[in-house]
């Protein structure tokens, strides 16, 4: 007697081109506007009504005139949107794209630490960056992005302490440049310190006169190799401004790769790879797992179910006064 034959069930492929045709009207049938970061799929990009750095997208989520966002980004960057528009409703495609970053931060520790700060004498300003939750947003009295880090902590009054949370790469850079000693906070993000410094070497040994453009979320190793130290705004901006065909080693996320190729296509992109820190091989580890979870299904699916959605809650209004103050 023969077995039945079980079989998985299938996974449902479809036209990405359909996909897009079907967002196109969900968004006018739902009154929604797209919001993408420059790190998920080029294919969410290019149906987006913005896309942008975190900054340039918290501010944009400000001008839009739709009742409805969807955010393809992260958990964070959803939340930062309801927060500065409580009155619209904010969908992001996968409640699970979170954040290394903000992950290892949590309240109730950064809470404990500050009020052991205190209890110690210090005089201090917390300056968060963006990367964090809303909990942790409500705690501090200010909100940097890679974009706006340096004018921001020039407000932070001189007799100030800053107690910098949670990228202590970042933080360091941020003093390198400020001049301002800080307290770092041992957070990092997990796509950024994985690339080789091996492999940067080699990449620039095999393309002569090319040029690395590093996010200020890499460890100092490879910060000291980079002739363009700048987030993913700053990157974009400046290979438009580079006429003459040039040769681009970028070591930050992969997705990164489209806006730049589509803002300048006169260049020649080449994505640092990163590497595996239990083998020491190279691997694709230079896509966030968190940004990659949006896809052009999930994107059609949020819109069409109405979820899942950001929802209000009692700690954005303080996250909300310190938002406010530093991104507009
Ligand atoms: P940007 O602010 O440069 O867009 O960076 C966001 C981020 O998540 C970096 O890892
Ligand atoms: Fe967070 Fe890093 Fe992913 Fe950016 S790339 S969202 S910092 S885990």
């Amino acid at each position: 007697m023969s077995l039945p034959v079980i079989q998985n069930p299938a996974v449902v492929e479809e036209d990405p081109l359909d996909l897009m045709d079907e967002i196109e009207s969900l968004k006018k049938e739902k009154d929604a506007s797209i919001l993408a970061h420059y790190y998920v799929d080029g294919e969410i990009q290019d149906i987006a009504d913005f896309t942008g750095d975190s900054l340039k997208l918290a501010r944009d989520a400000t001008k839009v005139t739709t009742s409805t966002i969807v955010f393809a980004g992260v958990h964070f960057m959803g939340e930062s949107a309801k927060i500065m528009n409580p009155e619209k409703r904010v969908l992001i495609p996968d409640l699970h794209a979170g954040c290394s970053l903000a992950e290892s931060c949590p309240p109730d520790q950064l809470a404990a630490f500050q009020e052991q700060l205190r209890a110690n004498g210090r005089d201090f300003h917390t300056v968060a960056y963006i990367n964090t939750s809303a909990a942790v947003k409500s705690l501090v009295d200010w909100i940097v992005t890679s974009g706006n880090a340096r004018e921001i902590i020039d407000r932070v009054p001189k007799e100030k302490e800053i107690l910098f949370v949670p990228d202590q790469h970042l933080g360091r850079y941020l003093m390198e440049v400020t001049g301002r000693k800080m307290i770092l906070w041992p957070g990092s993000c997990m796509v950024h310190e994985v690339f080789s410094i091996q492999d940067l070497l080699r990449a620039k040994r095999n393309n002569p006169g090319s040029v690395v453009m590093a996010h200020p979320e890499c460890p100092q190793n490879i910060l000291e190799l980079t002739d363009v130290i700048g987030g993913t705004e700053k990157m974009r901006r400046h290979v438009m401004a580079t006429e003459t065909p040039t040769t681009f080693l970028v070591a930050t996320e992969a997705a990164m790769i489209h806006p730049l190729q589509k803002a300048a296509p006169q260049h020649t992109y080449i994505p640092v790879p990163g590497i595996m820190a239990s083998t020491g091989e190279t691997c694709a580890c230079n896509r966030c797992p968190h940004m990659s979870l949006n896809t052009l299904q999930k994107v059609r699916d949020c819109l069409r179910n109405g979820g899942p959605e950001i929802v209000w809650r009692d700690y954005y209004a303080k996250a909300r006064e310190v938002l406010d103050r530093s991104l507009l």
